[in-house]
């Protein structure tokens, strides 16, 4: 039997630091609002020219370093994001070549930020058909680019980054369970191409493609459908939750993930979180969060750790790993 297991972690955040103080000398806000309703201190945003591609490189090849393995014995790349540099070529075309990965397919997809377990979750599927040995999943997103700086209720919550890992075969075992999810609406929008004058009017600056979220109804959804993902993933590999060592959860808001928490019945100590210094980078939170943790000595090997995300679509996913 063929097991697929995440072998290496890698991420990277830009340097330009917007913290509190910087977003009160833009929007009628203030650091006390942001931090109670938020937990949110600081967000990292890509320089001017900076893109995608460039923080998911840095990514990729962070990941590819830690897994031991050279870019050439890469299958596949794929990477997810809502804020690619060109409509075509996809992204993770764009860094196949850059990091030499010769021997790779390479396609984008979009989950928002559910991005990282559906990733994983293709992978573990070109894997334990035999299809593929290496597979690169690949999430990067500069949502600065597609932010409205004039609406106070999305402009804090928002920074950039890019986290990857890489999802190779292995004998022992690795990404246990998973579960995806969607259930389609217009809570979280970006416009493309559409014309269409009712999203428009809901922007502040009234800029097209911005970003514009129904915040409430979001809250609302992500703590049912974090806990509910979490509890089938759990469930389906035939353990409790007293098996789990760490939850790394999508890092939008502590309020979510508290209450996403309280229902599940974790405790506090087991949950990792970034977004106090990063704040929500889209599907990058899991992985970013995920390669930290590691660095830090927080997983072990053997360690059960459920990854749960929710966002635009509106999407879930949740998955069980054995580091
Ligand atoms: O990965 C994508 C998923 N997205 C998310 O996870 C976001 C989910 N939603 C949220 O995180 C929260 O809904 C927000 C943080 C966006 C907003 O928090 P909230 O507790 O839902 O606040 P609210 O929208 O109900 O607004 C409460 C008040 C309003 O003022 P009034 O109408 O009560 O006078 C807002 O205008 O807070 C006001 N407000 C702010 N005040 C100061 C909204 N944003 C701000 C702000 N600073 N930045």
């Amino acid at each position: 039997m063929i097991n697929a297991k995440i072998i290496g972690t890698g991420a990277y955040v830009p340097e330009k630091v917007y913290d509190n103080a910087y977003m009160e000398s833009i929007v009628d806000t203030n650091d006390e609002w942001i931090t109670r309703r938020t937990g949110i201190k600081e967000r990292h945003i890509a320089a001017d020219d900076e893109y995608t591609t460039d923080l998911a490189i840095k990514a990729a090849q962070r990941a590819v370093e830690n897994a031991g393995i050279s870019a050439e014995e890469l299958d596949l790349i794929i990477l997810a994001t809502v804020t690619p540099d060109y409509f075509t070529p996809a992204c993770a075309c764009i860094v196949q070549k850059v990091i030499g990965a010769v021997n790779a397919a390479a396609f984008d997809y979009n989950a928002a930020c559910s991005a990282f377990v559906t990733g994983i979750t293709i992978a573990k599927q070109f894997i334990v058909s035999g299809t593929y040995k290496n597979i690169l999943v690949i999430c990067a997103d500069v949502l600065s680019k597609a932010t409205d700086y004039k609406d106070r209720a999305t402009c804090v919550l928002f920074g950039d980054a890019a986290g990857a890992a890489v999802v190779a075969a292995s004998e022992e075992p690795g990404i246990l369970t998973t579960d995806l999810g969607s259930d389609g609406d217009l809570s979280i929008t970006c416009l493309a191409y559409k014309e269409d004058e009712e999203e428009n009017a809901k922007r502040v600056s009234g800029e097209k493609n911005t970003i514009w979220m129904a915040g409430q109804a979001v809250m609302k959804f992500a703590v049912k459908a974090m806990a509910d993902a979490s509890n089938r993933v759990i469930e389906k590999a035939g353990l409790t939750w007293d098996d789990i060592d760490l939850v790394v959860p999508h890092q939008a808001n502590y309020r979510i993930v508290d209450s996403a928490i309280k229902r599940m019945g974790v405790d506090k100590d087991k949950v990792y979180l970034t977004l106090h210094k990063y704040g929500n980078t889209s599907a990058s939170c899991i992985p970013v969060a995920l390669s930290e943790a590691e660095a830090n000595g927080r997983i072990k090997k053997g360690d059960k750790i459920i990854l749960v995300g929710f966002g635009g679509g509106l999407t879930w996913g949740a998955a069980l790993l054995e580091w």
